[in-house]
């Protein structure tokens, strides 16, 4: 079993691959499937800014492409130590897939594990379709 530790610093190897010319803000994500394997992404910056593609979603759409379907967790770093928590969009994405956790670290030498549900506990889901 992987640890919150170990799927971090997969995340941190992540997010050496940013491509983040424009905010040069580098962000690496680490999503763990239920079956073990992981799938790593980083945010990919374009000159349209709004073409941009953050870390989290990388690694979910690399993992959706693949054929995964169930996932557990998914780890966002930063710089080492910096707390970053997903941005609304992501956390709309996120959710579509199941209610999984998101570990990231708390800016203050600890680990934060938090399921998308108490982050965002308000998504839009698909009952609002139903109707
Ligand atoms: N970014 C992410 O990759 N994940 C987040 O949760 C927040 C923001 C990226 C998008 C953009 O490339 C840069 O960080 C600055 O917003």
């Amino acid at each position: 079993m992987i640890s919150n530790k170990e799927l971090l610093a997969m995340a941190e190897e992540a997010r050496a691959n940013a491509y983040a010319p424009y905010s040069k803000f580098q962000v690496g994500a680490a999503l763990l499937a239920q079956n073990g394997t992981v799938y790593k992404g980083c945010n990919v910056e374009n000159v349209s800014y709004g073409a941009t593609i953050c870390a989290e979603r990388t690694a979910f759409v690399k993992a959706i492409s693949s054929g995964e379907t169930a996932f557990s967790k998914i780890a966002v770093a930063i710089e080492e130590g910096e707390r970053i928590v997903p941005c609304g969009m992501c956390l709309q994405f996120m959710i579509e897939f199941g209610d999984i956790d998101v570990v990231f670290e708390d800016g203050k030498g600890g680990i934060v594990e938090k399921k998308l549900s108490e982050l965002m506990p308000f998504s839009f889901d698909k009952s609002y379709l139903e109707k």
